[in-house]
């Protein structure tokens, strides 16, 4: 497999990372002042710089500084920054038509686009899509057709989990941190443990736990747990997100399966992060044959235009009548040009061959990493969706949250996120077309900044 750069990434971006001045530069400088003075201080902006082009694995700053990228824009340009076929899908779709009525009208691009999910889907099972506009939708049209289809109202969802910034998908979100002030929440939501064998909850070991996690739920939540006989649906990340770049058992997503059709309750699968040929499958679900109810889509299903959708068995979002769900925007014209182009873009290039290719090669050498410095203690993933788990010490396993490593690889331009309960995971998960030797650079960095750290630590 060639694991060069495509032929379109842009010299520049070819040369990342490449700093001209320290960040925040004199021009970035002006804008975050602008911003921080007129925009709401609810979003992060963990990096100080400013966003001016893009392209393959790379962005430049307003000052010219380019950046290697390690997390694809929280896994949304999974075929690359400014891929031309998405950019001339959009540019195409501008000229013709934006705005494309889904409430009111048909449109030929909406469609196509579901046809195409329907004929990808796991197990090609799953034959009906709902286009909303981002992840959290998605999940806020599972919860409405789960409960419109089997008539309950509660849900299981896992501790660690994540699946958005509102309503219902606020609710089923496990950490204080997300919810704090947001209060009350829809009731019916019951947390079951989720395989976070790395921290186990219960201190087994696997294969030898036979995932009591599972029985858990099964015999623990369910039967004296307090849900009553109204239960809606299982939502299920198949790789967590948020949570930490958590991998569970292979046993976990069919015991799932097992465990919705014995109670008559939906399996939901959250797929917008680990979906679309990140961790090396084009459904995560397939690793494992599962097959979902309902399964959730987002982030790169729009290319880098805003998008969500569930999809779900006919038989499933066929109890929808007209009207019982929909959005002004759903299936707008920009975006399903740009999700289609994303899509067949990574399904003609074979993304997550090269995923999976690309992922074997980084945990080989982030587990030489991991048994060369004290403070990596887990390296876990699949494809190119790795976490990287810092701890004080292996034997303690006490987890140390360091934004200096985050800061120094920042430095010298790789830019890297966390991810995981304690805030202490770094996410490798650059764009799938990043070459063998950019993610070589890059985890040259991120050694870098490690050794750097745990050198200031003695
Ligand atoms: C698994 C999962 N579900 C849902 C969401 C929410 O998506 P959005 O931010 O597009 O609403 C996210 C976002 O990170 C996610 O990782």
């Amino acid at each position: 497999m060639d694991l060069s750069l495509p032929e379109w990434v842009a010299d520049w971006a070819r040369k990342a990372p490449d700093l001209k001045v320290p960040p925040p530069g004199p021009k970035s400088k002006v804008i975050i002042e602008k911003d921080r003075k007129y925009v709401s201080h609810a979003y992060d902006r963990l990096f100080q710089f400013t966003m001016k082009r893009s392209s393959g694995a790379a962005i430049m700053d307003e000052d010219g500084n380019v950046y290697l990228d390690f997390s694809s824009g929280i896994s949304v340009l999974n075929a690359g920054w400014s891929n031309p076929k998405v950019v001339q899908a959009i540019q195409e779709q501008a000229e013709r038509l934006t705005h494309s009525l889904a409430n009111d009208a048909y449109f030929d691009k909406e469609a196509e686009f579901a046809e195409l999910l329907a004929k990808i889907s796991p197990g090609g099972a799953l034959e009906s899509t709902f286009f909303g506009n981002s992840g959290a939708e998605g999940v806020e049209a599972a919860v409405k057709l789960s409960r419109y289809y089997t008539k309950g109202s509660e849900h299981i969802a896992f501790m660690g989990s994540y699946h958005g910034r509102i309503g219902n998908a606020l609710a089923m979100a496990s950490r204080i941190k997300y919810k704090y002030g947001h209060g009350p929440f829809a009731p019916g939501i019951y947390f079951a443990p989720y395989p976070y064998c790395y921290r186990c909850w219960f201190k087994q070991e696997y294969p030898s736990c036979g995932l009591l996690c599972v029985d858990y739920l099964e015999k623990g939540i369910l039967e004296f747990g307090g849900p009553s006989n109204d239960l809606a649906s299982v939502f299920v990340e198949p790789v967590q997100g948020e949570g930490g770049y958590i991998v569970p058992p292979k046993e976990f997503m069919p015991r799932l399966r097992k465990l919705c059709d014995s109670r008559k309750m939906l399996l939901v699968a959250d797929e917008v992060q680990s979906g679309l040929a990140r961790t090396g499958e084009v459904w995560e679900c397939n690793s494992t044959g599962t097959v979902p109810d309902i399964l959730i889509t987002g982030k790169a299903l729009g290319g880098g235009i805003p998008l969500g959708a569930i999809v779900a068995k006919k038989s499933i979002m066929e109890v929808w009548r007209p009207g019982s769900h929909s959005s002004t925007f759903g299936g707008n014209g920009i975006s399903m040009a740009a999700g289609l182009a994303h899509v067949k873009e990574i399904l003609e290039q074979r993304l997550h061959e090269r995923s999976k290719v690309l992922g074997e090669y980084a945990m080989k050498r982030l587990a030489e990493l991991r048994d060369r410095y004290e403070i990596i203690g887990d390296v876990r993933g699949k494809g190119l969706m790795i976490g990287v788990e810092i701890v004080k010490s292996k034997k303690t396993k006490e987890p140390l949250y360091v934004p200096q490593i985050q800061g120094l690889a920042w430095k010298k331009g790789l830019m890297m996120i966390t991810a995981g309960m304690y805030g202490n995971v770094f996410r490798i998960a650059p764009p799938l077309i990043i070459s063998k030797e950019q993610l070589d650079i890059g985890m040259d960095i991120f050694e870098q900044a490690i050794k750097e750290t745990e050198s200031t630590m003695k």
